[in-house]
């Protein structure tokens, strides 16, 4: 028998806060070679996701990075975003034949084709990553058949963005509440102009988040404007203005999801801004998993889309099974974006094809039979939020 104090002293590393790896380690530093400011890693070395966000923390000045890589608080939503696919085993199935699987990856949103059920996801500033900024996006989401969702702080303008869509491709337009009625008529006119298919009205930020890697290198946005002041009247206020379906984004409670379906929204898209709003707010996949715990019937009613901490493969799998029709990634697009389109075209074919290697893996014959005989729907050790 160990005196209790020796045993304390073995247990006290187990209590210890657990290191969190912005990247998992997988070994892109012993093959990367030189790496610092300045310098980009070959193109080919890029072999995941997260490879570009060591990349672009290595090659971009610190402040530049740190716009993308910035939350709120102490950026525990932003780990858990990462860490909560860890809690959710999938349940995977042998004997199958798959052999049929690519074709079914194709899927639809409000109406559209897309090539792929994942999408990038409105983000603003490309500029901080590339000179020619989101034409790396719209070209890379063009030449792959993904939906591009341009934000309204984006470096391009509207048209220099649209101008830039290869033939027949379909963009989504971010939009914020303005401070007044007049400018956000003008913003909804000139959305319809450029003839982007649909409006999505981010929900989740009635101020900027307090986010405090960013206000060291001054980026703050509260300015004193004032709360936006986004509810359920301004909503129809603004279907009133605009023939365009409006979705909403930052949906982070099931009751707002039923709320969106009994007031007729087009579709929503469960998101906590990247963890960049609300310090402990709750990964999109927790909201899934609670829409389908408290509200199932909602995924038949509209169409849920979902943001991240998305890395893998397999995340986008895991989300599908609870009903996500589609899935967005932001900073994963705007750190392959310093290669400019080659680099955001790689990273869409890095993570189709681990989205067929795993759906193939999991021994599903066809991507939209997913459900959630696929995944373990009580959540094993729980790790986020260290
Ligand atoms: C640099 C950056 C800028 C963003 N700008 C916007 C924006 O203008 N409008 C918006 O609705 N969401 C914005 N977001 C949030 C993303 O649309 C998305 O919800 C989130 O980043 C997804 O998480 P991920 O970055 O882990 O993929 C931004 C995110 C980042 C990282
Ligand atoms: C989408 O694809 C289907 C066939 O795969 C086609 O019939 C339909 O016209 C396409 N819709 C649009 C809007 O392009
Ligand atoms: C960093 O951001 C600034 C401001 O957008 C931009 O002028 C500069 O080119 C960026 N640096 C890199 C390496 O992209
Ligand atoms: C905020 O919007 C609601 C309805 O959308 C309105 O009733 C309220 O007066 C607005 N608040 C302010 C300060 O304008
Ligand atoms: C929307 O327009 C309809 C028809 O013009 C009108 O009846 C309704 O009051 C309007 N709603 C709002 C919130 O403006
Ligand atoms: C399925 O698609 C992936 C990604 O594009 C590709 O690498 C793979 O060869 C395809 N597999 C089959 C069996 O067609
Ligand atoms: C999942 O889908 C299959 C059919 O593809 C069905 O037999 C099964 O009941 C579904 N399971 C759940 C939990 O919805």
């Amino acid at each position: 028998m160990l005196p209790l104090v020796i045993l304390a002293t073995f247990l006290k590393p187990a209590l210890a806060a657990r290191a969190f790896l912005n990247e998992p380690d997988t070994g892109i530093d012993r093959t990367v070679g030189d790496i610092g400011v300045g310098i980009l890693p070959d193109l080919t070395d890029m072999v995941s996701l997260p490879d570009f966000d060591f990349a672009a923390r290595n090659y971009l000045p610190a402040l530049n990075y740190t716009y993308y890589r910035q939350a709120a608080g102490g950026e525990g939503s932003y780990r858990n975003n990462l860490e909560i696919f860890g809690n959710y085993r999938f349940l995977p199935r042998q004997m199958q034949d798959v052999t049929a699987l690519n074709s079914t990856l194709p899927t639809t949103i409000l109406g559209y084709n897309f090539s792929l059920p994942f999408f990038i996801a409105p983000a603003s500033r490309a500029a901080y990553g590339h000179p020619k900024a989101e034409a790396g996006l719209v070209e890379a989401a063009g030449r792959e058949g993904i939906l591009y969702a341009r934000s309204q702080f984006a470096t391009l303008s509207i048209n220099e963005v649209h101008a830039l869509k290869a033939p027949g491709q379909v963009l989504f337009q971010q939009f914020y509440r303005a401070p007044t009625l007049e400018e956000d008529q003008a913003n909804l006119d000139s959305i319809a102009a450029v003839g982007a298919k649909a409006v999505i009205l981010t929900v989740d930020t009635n101020s900027y988040g307090s986010r405090q890697r960013g206000l060291r290198y001054g980026f703050d946005r509260t300015e004193n404007r004032g709360y936006r002041n986004v509810t359920w009247e301004y909503y129809h206020t603004l279907r009133n203005m605009t023939s365009l379906p409006i979705v909403l984004k930052g949906i982070q409670n099931v009751r707002d999801a039923q709320a969106a379906v009994d007031n007729g929204v087009a579709a929503i898209y469960l998101s906590n801004h990247g963890g960049r709003q609300l310090e402990t707010s709750p990964s999109a996949l927790e909201v899934a998993h609670d829409i389908y715990v408290n509200a199932p019937d909602i995924y038949k009613q509209i169409e849920v889309y979902a943001d991240g901490g998305v890395r893998y493969g397999s995340d986008i799998l895991k989300l599908m099974a609870f009903g996500v029709r589609a899935v967005g990634l932001a900073r994963p697009f705007m750190y392959a974006n310093i290669y400019g389109v080659e680099g955001v075209q790689r990273a869409i074919q890095l993570l189709r094809n681990e989205l067929s290697r795993d759906a193939s893996n999991l021994g599903l014959a066809d991507i939209k039979a997913l459900n959630t005989s696929w995944i373990q729907t009580t959540r094993s050790s729980w790790v986020g939020f260290i």
